[in-house]
């Protein structure tokens, strides 16, 4: 496919979210290298919602490691034991924090960020193998909404590998 987006022009996230995921589906699909793949997504989360920091953390060594983002430069490497992103790799599940001041031990990559959410990115044999993460300027700025879009989003990546 062309490597243009459709974006709605509203503030209604669902029909966002019901416009890009079957986009990126199309997109992926033609498309064998994880890193072009999340590259591509991250930039389309970016460029269809504006938010604030979009971007990967990948199983690798032991621990979280960036992988392919959009937004300010970031902490490099995250335990599992650490922050919002090793929660939602250790629980393998999907984290919401209205307020980052309120979630013991979250990693401040910038102190612009005020809310976040991350979702885990299961591989076929059902191992977390990354963690996708979305950080707001907002308080309180993810809802359930965002949580089953971003989860489509990262059940289309676990098709791929
Ligand atoms: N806040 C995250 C760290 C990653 S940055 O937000 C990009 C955390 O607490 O895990």
């Amino acid at each position: 496919m062309a490597e243009t987006l459709f974006i709605p022009q509203t503030t209604d996230r669902q029909a966002i979210y019901d416009s890009l995921v079957p986009q990126l589906a199309a997109l992926v699909a033609g498309e064998t290298d994880m890193v072009a793949n999340l590259a591509n997504i991250a930039a389309a989360l970016k460029e269809a919602f504006g938010f604030f920091w979009v971007g990967f953390y990948l199983n690798k060594e032991n621990q979280l490691v960036l992988g392919p983002f959009q937004g300010p430069v970031a902490c490099t490497r995250i335990a599992f034991s650490k922050g919002v992103c090793g929660a939602a790799y250790t629980r393998g599940e999907t984290i919401v924090v209205p307020d980052v001041e309120e979630f013991p031990g979250h990693i401040a990559c910038s102190s612009a960020s005020k809310s976040e959410i991350v979702v885990p990115v299961f591989d076929q044999a059902g191992q977390v193998q990354m963690v996708l993460d979305v950080d707001s300027d907002q308080l309180n700025d993810f809802t359930e909404t965002d949580a089953s879009g971003l989860e489509q989003i990262a059940r289309l990546i676990t098709g791929l590998y």
